[in-house]
């Protein structure tokens, strides 16, 4: 969907949209059709919708009126994008192709404006590729819209917003897109494709390249499958001479569990095992795309979890990159064994002044958590609150969870310095554990547990049903408010 600023509103407009601060009508509007709002109960409550009509020079034109909530509202952002979203949810397959949204009045400022288009836009991602049969009444109509009366500055803040934007695009296509699709080569294919002319630096290490670092872990992960595993790291150096910032994220393209293979029903869901992955590469296409000025690597490592002939077993040792080694007494708990051998490289290839981990790691996150928060482990606070400063920020929350010595205990094995699961409870916890044992003395590392969060069975703030996107625009305004700063 093409967003656009325009003077006047367009003479052929046949749709145009106005936004309601509460029971304010905004100045446009004939005051017929404000009465007819009032008549209809509208309030300019946040998502409520008003259409009519309206003859315009002798022609009818489609009249919409969304409401924002009250100018003093708190979360003025999360109440515009979901203006924004509520408009494109009702005319994205309306037949209508285009949009005026005229803002004369309205008194949003710049970064208001940015919020309601954001919502707009990023509403409107869909993946149809592989739906041939859509009947006309499915089909996406909506094609561009063009902002009329907009506040100085708009302009500006939207080519942020729309970077922004692209990357949540880029995350959900990944997420979406199934396992026979999205695998460790294609995904990086996606990558090369995607940052092409960006300026960002792509290093990609095959499973040889793997093997002579020693990353057993995540190499012992990928060992039953066909497809061949890769690490994958996106340099964008916007910055000065500072350390870079870190994001490392678990690409499990698929996860039957290995020979600890999980229940027929659901595994589907598996496909979107990459979203930490995703969320990263989106993320550092939203950087790239507007140019953050900060020194930003996203790492991902990339395997397919599949039980075979040469998958690894129950019981198997491996050597981590690290040195240490892990007894794998469970090979369904196989994205710690990614993520601790990216984490390590990543650390030792860029001694980075922080590291933050995403991974749909657990599905006992998913039990504490259910789809609303992320969980936060981290082993310094001023990141902690950071993080979730910035996920409240845009609506990417997250929740924080304990790490301790008590805990980390739990993964010792009699047999080699570390097993990959802990006991039956504090699964998610023990998980965040076992990633630390790879973080080095005085790095600050957070680790976010996103199992919850990368799909949605029921629409939310920006998405419909299916990949929501989540972490990019956390990880965005975090590099915002803690790297550019
Ligand atoms: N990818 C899963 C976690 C997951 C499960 C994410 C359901 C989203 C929905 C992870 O690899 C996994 O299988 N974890 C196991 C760990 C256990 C074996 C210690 C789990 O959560 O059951
Ligand atoms: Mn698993
Ligand atoms: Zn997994």
């Amino acid at each position: 969907m093409h967003i656009s600023f325009t003077e006047i509103l367009p003479p052929d407009a046949r749709l145009v949209a106005y936004v309601a601060n509460g029971a304010t009508m905004p100045g446009g509007l004939e005051p017929m059709l404000g009465t007819a709002a009032t008549t209809a109960r509208f309030k300019g409550r946040i998502d409520q919708l008003f259409e009519g009509f309206a003859e315009r020079d002798g022609k009818m034109v489609r009249i919409a009126l969304v409401g924002a909530g009250e100018v003093n509202g708190d979360d003025r952002q999360a109440a515009l994008e979901r203006a924004g979203a509520a408009l494109t949810a009702r005319y994205l397959t309306s037949g209508e192709t285009a949009l005026a949204l005229d803002l004369t009045g309205t008194g949003l400022d710049a970064a208001e404006t940015a919020s309601l288009l954001l919502g707009l836009r990023l509403r409107g991602w869909r993946h149809d590729a592989y739906r041939t049969r859509l009947k006309d009444e499915q089909k996406v109509t909506l094609e561009s819209v063009s902002v009329v009366g907009a506040p100085g500055g708009a302009r500006e803040a939207w080519a942020v917003e729309e970077a922004v934007a692209e990357g949540v695009e880029f995350t959900r296509d990944l997420v979406a897109e199934p396992a026979n699709k999205i695998f460790p080569v294609s995904f990086v294919a996606r990558c090369e494709e995607a940052f092409r002319g960006t300026g960002a630096e792509l290093t990609i290490l095959d499973e040889d390249a793997m093997h002579k670092l020693g990353m057993g872990a995540l190499l012992g992960v990928g060992q039953g499958s066909e497809q061949p595993s890769r690490l994958l790291a996106i340099r964008w150096n916007g910055g000065g001479g500072e350390k870079p910032t870190v994001f490392v994220g678990k690409g499990v393209t698929f996860d039957t569990g290995g020979i600890s293979l999980k229940p027929g029903p659901g595994m589907e869901d598996m496909k979107w095992d990459m979203g930490g992955a995703g969320a990263v590469a989106g993320a550092m296409l939203a950087l790239v795309k507007r140019k953050a000025k900060a020194n930003v690597i996203g790492v991902v490592g990339l395997v397919e979890n599949m039980p075979d002939g040469k998958a690894q077993r129950p019981g198997d040792i491996v050597t981590s990159m690290s040195g240490q080694t892990i007894e794998v007494l469970n090979t369904d708990a196989e994205g710690r064994l990614v993520l601790c051998d990216a984490l390590y490289w990543a650390q030792e290839q860029y001694d980075p002044a922080r590291i933050v981990d995403f991974a749909t790691l657990t599905g006992a996150m998913m039990i504490a958590l259910g789809s609303e928060h992320g969980g936060l482990f981290a082993n310094d606070d001023a990141l902690a609150e950071q993080l979730l400063a910035s996920g409240k920020a845009v609506g990417d929350k997250l929740w924080r969870f304990p790490l301790s010595a008590e805990y980390d205990k739990l993964i010792d094995s009699p047999i080699a310095d570390m097993k990959n699961i802990g006991p039956r409870f504090a699964g998610s916890i023990t998980a965040a554990q076992f990633l630390q044992r790879f973080v080095r003395k005085g790095t600050p590392w957070a680790h976010c547990d996103i199992a919850g969060m990368v799909w949605a069975d029921k629409p939310g703030r920006t998405w419909d049903k299916g990949a929501t996107g989540y972490g990019v625009r956390l990880i965005d305004r975090f590099v915002r408010d803690v790297a550019e700063g």
